[in-house]
């Protein structure tokens, strides 16, 4: 097809996820034709710096021949076999590989091929578990306002973000929302100490059981840096009670890591860097580094127990779950890692990634940087000393009227998000050193210096 062509038929017919189809009305549709390390190359051969790895899913970066290839020789040799009753090698394999990689005895691997089905499919082990164990009352799921862990109809249920859901209502019943740990806007009795702020925040999840009543609570899902809001790191010793209180009340702690998981904290896992055993992590975006579509649970060996004997089972499955062709691409991607000690990259130059990033403060719209590893959040506010966001209309003319296309245009794909307050969110390729820093950084400085003007 020629150019005039994919524009046209990309407006014709193909529909975008999550995007106001009508932006494109008098502009392009932006389309991305191939990828190097960490930059992307538009239609026209202009050169972006992949500030988000996509989205949060290229860790070892674009165009590695050796992880593609690895896909090509296994849909060669076998392309697809289910996973259900059968096994192929390439998934026993990656099973095996991740349950070595993952904390404690969370050994056992259940394959899906999205963040969502994997989250999904972690509330439906949880009530299946607790049917199992003869406690068919507990269903109900707790997480925090605003987290995002997906769109299929459970994974929403359990979606924090309001703003996304009234169109798909009623959900599935037994989502409960508790605080998240944004302590840049804190409530005023615990805004002066990180510490007491994760206390309270832990124990608001400790009320919510007992309001609901243990028995019919299954589990709690956090993910360990949250990423909608704009990267909520877990203030010291939160994660730690909030797993105490799931002890107390025999509830379920799930680690959502579909963001966090495979070294965008410089882990393999972020409960290994926080400290923290889960009973189940979900994963997918970066255990393929894009190049398949690959997700999954992992989970502790008690979780799966009551399935092991007689004619228990989880009745449960998805076509693609494990896919060979993913499986194979996994395995080559965690080559990668190995190889070229992506964990070793990032845990090396977080700091400095910070360090280039905490430089925009000196700038009047920046209110706060905050995350970890190579994941940061950049508030914007109209005033710093008050930390006065922005309202709804000038939210809407900053992201969508300027930022979102003022910071594509200037050469850096990034998010500018308001679905809580607004801000930028970075996610660079694992394999980003300083270079690209400097990069990202002055990128931001000149587009939001030029719109704290237009504001
Ligand atoms: C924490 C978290 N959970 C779940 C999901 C859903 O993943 P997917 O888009 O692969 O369904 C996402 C996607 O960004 C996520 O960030």
């Amino acid at each position: 097809m020629t150019e005039i062509d994919l524009q046209q038929a990309a407006k014709d017919h193909l529909w975008l996820h999550f995007t106001r189809m009508s932006s494109y009305d008098t502009s392009d549709v932006p389309v991305i034709v191939r990828g190097e390390g960490a930059y992307v190359y538009d239609d026209k051969g202009k050169r972006y710096l992949d500030g988000l790895a996509g989205l949060f899913v290229s860790m070892a970066g674009h165009g590695r021949t050796k992880i593609a290839e690895a896909g090509a020789r296994q849909a060669s040799e076998l392309a697809y076999f289910p996973l259900w009753s059968y096994a192929h090698p390439q998934a026993i394999k990656l099973a095996d590989r991740i349950a070595s990689l993952a904390p404690g005895d969370l050994n056992r691997v259940f394959f899906t091929t999205s963040g969502s089905e994997a989250v999904e499919s972690a509330w439906k082990l949880a009530k299946a578990y607790f049917k199992q164990k003869g406690e068919p009352t507990r269903y109900k799921v707790i997480s925090r306002d605003l987290a995002y862990h997906g769109t299929s109809m459970g994974a929403l249920a359990i979606t924090g973000l309001y703003s996304i859901k009234p169109d798909f209502e009623p959900l599935p019943p037994g989502g409960l929302r508790v605080p998240n740990t944004n302590f840049y806007r804190a409530p005023d009795f615990v805004s002066s100490d990180l510490e007491q702020f994760g206390i309270w925040a832990a124990d608001e999840i400790e009320r919510t059981i007992l309001r609901e009543g243990p028995e019919t609570v299954a589990a709690v899902f956090v993910e360990p840096v949250q990423n909608s809001g704009g990267c909520f790191p877990p203030p010291p010793g939160y994660l730690q009670r909030v797993r105490e209180i799931c002890d107390r009340y025999g509830v379920l702690m799930v680690s959502d890591e579909v963001i966090c998981a495979f070294g965008r904290l410089g882990h393999y896992f972020a409960a290994s860097r926080y400290g923290y055993l889960p009973d189940i992590i979900t994963f997918a975006k970066g255990v393929t580094s894009g190049y398949a579509p690959l997700g999954g649970m992992v989970v502790r060996d008690e979780i799966m127990e009551p399935f092991l004997h007689g004619t228990a089972t989880f009745l449960h499955g998805i076509t693609f779950g494990g896919h060979p062709v993913s499986a194979a691409v996994a395995l080559a991607n965690l080559d990668i890692f190995e190889e070229e000690d992506l964990l070793g990259n990032v845990r090396k130059n977080e700091d400095g990634f910070r360090a280039t990033l905490d430089k925009l403060t000196d700038l009047p719209i920046v209110g706060e940087v905050r995350g970890a590893g190579y994941f940061y959040g950049i508030e914007l506010v109209k005033d710093k000393d008050t930390k006065e966001t922005f309202d709804d209309e000038e939210s809407e003319r900053l992201l969508r009227g300027f930022l979102d296309h003022a910071l594509f245009d200037a050469g850096l794909v990034c998010r500018a998000d308001d679905r809580g307050d607004p801000v930028i969110q970075l996610a660079p390729p694992l394999i980003c050193t300083q270079e690209h820093f400097d990069e990202i950084e002055q990128i931001l400085r000149a587009t939001l210096t030029e719109a704290w003007k237009r504001m």
